[in-house]
């Protein structure tokens, strides 16, 4: 079995894949993690120094070498599915869950862990809930495709990671 955790950053992909990954007994793969054990950098250098454009053909790379996997929970990066007919590949491989969380709750996640991704790096409240807006509501349209999509607001990761377990098996 393969699952891939879909969705925004901040709404909890790795710490509920996480405890997933131990509730169902399978492995457990962070995907940017895998990233910057390949790259031996992290992300967030790779954006800065070779651009966003290089880091997506890198993430296209990866999610084809880390779907060889089985018996895993992969946390994708909350961009993976939305670039190169990435979703696709995601979809034809294994079971594809969404944690869906709103605007709001999003911007209280990500106002205090903006520093290591570089796509919201700096931003003020004001600023970060603008580009939250815009950038869902492009990217709904690619994570709404997933196989099951589970409410990730006022949850704690067990409780959500229970959800997704009983849809699945
Ligand atoms: C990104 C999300 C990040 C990371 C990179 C780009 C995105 O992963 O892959 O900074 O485009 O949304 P998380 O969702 O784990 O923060």
């Amino acid at each position: 079995m393969k699952i891939f955790l879909i969705g925004y950053m901040g709404s909890g992909k790795s710490t509920v894949g996480k405890n997933l990954s131990e509730k169902l007994k399978l492995n457990f793969i962070d995907f940017d993690t895998y990233i910057e054990v390949k790259e031996k950098k992290p992300v967030s250098e790779i954006f800065e120094k070779q651009g966003e454009e290089k880091f997506r053909e890198l993430e296209k790379k990866y999610l084809d070498e880390v779907i060889k996997n089985d018996d895993v929970v992969i946390s994708l990066g909350g961009g993976t599915p939305c670039f190169n007919n990435n979703l696709e590949t995601i979809n034809k491989n294994g079971i594809s869950v969404y944690l869906k969380m709103e605007v709001e709750a999003l911007v209280k996640r990500l106002i205090n862990a903006k520093r290591k991704r570089p796509l919201i790096k700096g931003m003020n409240e004001e600023d970060l809930k603008f580009f939250i807006e815009a950038n869902l509501e492009k990217r709904n349209s690619f994570y709404n495709q997933s196989k099951h999509i589970v409410s990730a607001a006022k949850k704690s990761p067990g409780e959500i990671a229970e959800e997704i377990a009983k849809k699945i098996i």
